[in-house]
């Protein structure tokens, strides 16, 4: 059974996703850790509620980035984790991380990348007047938001949508779904990421991210 660590900073409602994927038995890995950069995230209350170990890494107590993800490679090590899965990790973490570990290393964002990179992004896709707004799971490379895709979920914004409200159908009609599915294939042998950067889906390349299309049935 592969070995889960969850990074987060807020509301851990993507976290939540997880472990409930994990307890319908939709996610076969063992939850070994969730590490927050902020004292009093709300999603720490949700892991210890799961009885998952839970750790606080403040960032403000580290002189500055090398340092703070270094501690964090230390906890996540002592942990044993296999997998690193940033759930809303509001931090962005420097190269020597990201390539430590590299292909074992997992992010959700709120935009179809590689449209809207970085903050903000539901106000970028009004601003844009973009038809179409989702969320992307993708490996996480030294390039922020740029790392390879693994699964996309889209949908057609209307007229009435503000911001607000294209957090919420991120959330709620994506990301909960996508991001679940995404580890359960990672950890399970089915998704995999080769050294130069070509995303395997049960040993074929995949030349396009999955979609909604394909979650499997529960997801
Ligand atoms: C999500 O929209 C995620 O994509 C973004 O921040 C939000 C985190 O929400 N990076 P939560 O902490 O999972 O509730």
């Amino acid at each position: 059974m592969k070995r889960v660590a969850v990074l987060i900073s807020g509301e851990g409602r993507n976290l939540q996703a997880l472990l409930d994927a994990h307890d319908r038995g939709l996610l076969p890995a063992t939850f070994v850790g969730v590490v927050s950069n902020r004292d009093g995230a709300p999603g720490l209350r949700r892991a210890a509620a799961a009885g998952v170990p839970v750790a606080v890494v403040r960032h403000g107590d580290f002189p500055d980035r090398e340092a703070f993800d270094a501690a964090l490679t230390l906890q996540l090590e002592a942990w044993r984790a296999d997998w690193v899965v940033l759930a809303g990790f509001m931090r962005v973490l420097t190269p020597a991380f990201t390539t430590h570990w590299q292909g074992r290393l997992l992010n959700i964002h709120p935009s179809l990348l590689p449209r809207h990179r970085g903050l903000q992004t539901h106000q970028r896709v009004l601003q844009a007047g973009d038809r179409e707004h989702g969320a992307t799971v993708h490996f996480v490379s030294a390039d922020l938001d740029g790392g390879p895709a693994i699964i996309q979920g889209r949908f057609t914004v209307s007229a009435e949508d503000d911001a607000q409200q294209l957090a919420q159908r991120v959330m709620k009609d994506v990301e909960v779904h996508i991001y679940p599915q995404a580890v359960a294939w990672c950890v399970s042998g089915d998704l995999q990421l080769m050294p130069e950067g070509t995303v395997m889906f049960r040993g074929a390349p995949l030349s396009a991210p999955l979609t909604l299309a394909d979650l499997e049935p529960g997801f």
